[in-house]
């Protein structure tokens, strides 16, 4: 376990914003963690990073930052249908992806290049190109900060929603993930449902893809909208997508009869964020060194130098225009520190 005070968070969060921690603890086994869980109780404050591909910080974070490193995936079961793989929170979600498309592990190819680690997915349900880790999630296992006990939780526990868990509701902050086992197929069944991996699929000439070309063609999607966080800093989708009653939908379709929706909650239209945010002309707009960006106006960058009070400066007059123009209040996707 390593432990550094005073130090820059810029390295661990993708939006690059260089905030600073009183104290910085690298974890790699569930002991080092139950270890830094006790020194934390001395601290003001806790948190856990593992990516830093979700967080916004807004100032500097004035308590103990535990990094979690825990890696390693391994095979753990099988029966004829399915394989079951485990993995340390700590790794990388993107690597596990790739390591479970090279085996022909079906299940997690259409969330390929997703970014942070393993122990994140689960918190908000984390989700892309029709799929979400609820569909090949199995259980977990998560010390609790309190009392340092192991807990597993099933798929029934973790009562997952869109970006949602009781890992944000009932039990935020009061567990850590440290690792997380998936259900995959032997034999996994493609979805190319989604409008753009068929077309893509189709500009290749691929009549009959593999779970390989599935995860091909949604890293090269990715890469062609979604700015890479090592060039331009950012934390992907920085709202949901908003859901509305029915007659609101109804109601915008008048004014803008482009405007798309699907199937939501509990009769609910969801609207693309990104759509509202550009109607509001905000798409490649820079404020300083923030903007929204100019092929996915959704995703909200740094353009170097930004600080976090800065970029959620930026989300509230984005927020503001959207709700003078079309009523609808969007909710953040990025957690606030
Ligand atoms: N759109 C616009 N203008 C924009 C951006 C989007 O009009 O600037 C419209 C377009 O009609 C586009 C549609 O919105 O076809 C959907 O865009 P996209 O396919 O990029 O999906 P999204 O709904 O904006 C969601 C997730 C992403 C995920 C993609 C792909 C949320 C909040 N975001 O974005 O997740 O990668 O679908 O499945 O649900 C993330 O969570 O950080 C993230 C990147």
């Amino acid at each position: 376990m390593k432990t550094t005070s005073n130090a820059s968070l810029k390295p661990y969060n993708t939006f690059g914003i260089d905030a600073r921690a009183k104290v910085l603890c690298e974890v790699h086994s569930i002991g080092d963690l139950r270890e830094a869980l006790a020194l934390a109780g001395s601290e003001t404050q806790m948190m856990i990073l593992g990516g830093g591909s979700n967080i916004l910080f807004t100032s500097d974070y004035d308590g103990m930052v535990i990094l979690n490193r825990i890696d390693g995936i391994s095979v753990v079961d099988e029966d004829e249908i399915h394989v079951y793989v485990r993995a340390g929170g700590g790794e990388p979600w993107h690597g596990l992806v790739r390591w479970c498309v090279e085996r022909n592990y079906g299940g997690m190819e259409n969330m390929s290049l997703i970014p942070g680690c393993v122990g994140a997915g689960p918190i908000q349900n984390i989700g892309a190109y029709g799929r979400e880790l609820k569909d090949i999630f199995f259980e977990l296992d998560a010390v609790h900060i309190e009392t340092g006990k192991v807990r597993t939780f099933s798929l029934a526990d973790c009562s997952f929603g869109y970006r949602e868990s009781i890992f944000k509701k009932k039990y935020r902050d009061q567990y850590v993930i440290a690792m997380v086992t998936f259900r995959l197929d032997k034999d996994p069944v493609v979805d190319t449902k989604y409008g753009s991996i068929s077309d893509e699929l189709a500009k290749r000439g691929i009549e009959k893809p593999t779970i390989r070309d599935v995860s091909d063609v949604v890293i090269a999607i990715r890469q062609s909208k979604l700015p890479e966080t090592d060039v331009l800093g950012n934390a992907g989708s920085f709202f949901k997508n908003p859901e509305i009653p029915a007659d609101e939908f109804e109601a915008i379709r008048k004014k803008y009869p482009e405007a798309r929706g699907f199937p939501g909650n509990g009769g609910k239209i969801k609207l693309y964020a990104g759509w509202l945010i550009e109607q509001c002309g905000w798409k490649g707009k820079r404020v300083g060194n923030t903007g929204a960006h100019k092929d996915q106006a959704l995703v909200l960058v740094n353009y170097g130098g930004a600080t976090g009070q800065e970029i959620l400066d930026l989300a509230g007059r984005i927020r503001e225009s959207v709700k003078k123009q079309f009523g609808v209040e969007m909710e953040m996707e990025v957690n606030l520190v």
